[in-house]
């Protein structure tokens, strides 16, 4: 059976690492997280005091740093230089540095090239903001995943209380919201729906029942081709 290329985009918050790990899992397919990339960039730049808006240092560290990325005891990892960051990366200071990291545009022609890379002989589920659009806009299967920004708010806000950090609701809500703001409105690469691209909104929906909708178009799609 051909190895697919699957695509899914949308804001945070909207359930994408979730859903693209089972996915992959279920197909046996690679799971790419390629905002864990772009976090992985930002994380290096504060280690090494680089500002976000230095877009030539920013360059020069894309070219030097190595990003991995390995399942260990059933969950993901992301190495920075064999550094595990797993965690170091999901910091709230880390995602709001990382929306302004990825507007360079250098970062992300950098990130893209390596995405490109990876995904490129199929087999692959690929989260992110622009996968459908920029990285693979003739990927096989494309999903554009939305929901109501206090609902995204609300899921990223119970999902860090139960990593035992302190928060407050109104602040995540408004957090999620700055970075919607971000990646809609950046020149390179904004976040957007690929024409192509089949919408789920997750507002109203649990993960079992977007999956089996995901599942659903994949399985749509193989019959077509076969048909083909
Ligand atoms: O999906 P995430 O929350 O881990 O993404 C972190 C940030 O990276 C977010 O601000 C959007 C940005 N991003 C991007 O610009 N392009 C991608 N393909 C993936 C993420």
């Amino acid at each position: 059976m051909k190895k697919l290329i699957i695509a899914i985009d949308g804001p945070s918050g909207v359930g994408k690492s979730t859903l693209s790990k089972i996915l992959s899992h279920e197909l046996g397919y690679l799971n790419l997280d390629t905002g864990a990339m772009y976090r992985t960039v930002a994380l290096a730049a504060t280690r090494r005091g680089i500002d976000a808006g230095d877009y030539a240092a920013l360059q020069a560290l894309c070219d030097e740093i190595v990003i991995g990325f390995a399942r260990k005891d059933g969950t993901e990892h992301v190495f920075l230089n064999g550094d595990d960051v797993s965690s170091a990366i999901r910091t709230p200071e880390i995602s709001l540095l990382t929306a302004a990291v990825a507007a360079c545009p250098d970062v992300r022609e950098a990130m893209v090239a390596r995405q490109r890379e990876l995904g490129a002989g199929g087999g692959v589920v690929l989260e992110g903001r622009d996968i459908g659009t920029v990285v693979f806009p003739d990927a096989d299967v494309k999903f554009f995943l939305k929901a109501s920004a206090e609902v995204r708010g609300q899921r990223r806000f119970l999902e860090l209380r139960a990593k035992g950090v302190d928060v407050d609701l109104a602040r995540t809500i408004a957090e999620v919201e700055a970075r919607d703001s971000a990646d809609t409105n950046r020149t390179t690469s904004p976040l957007r729906k690929a024409d192509d691209a089949v919408v789920i909104d997750t507002t109203e929906l649990d993960i079992p029942q977007v999956l089996e909708r995901m599942f659903a178009v994949v399985a749509d799609h193989r019959g077509r081709a076969q048909q083909e």
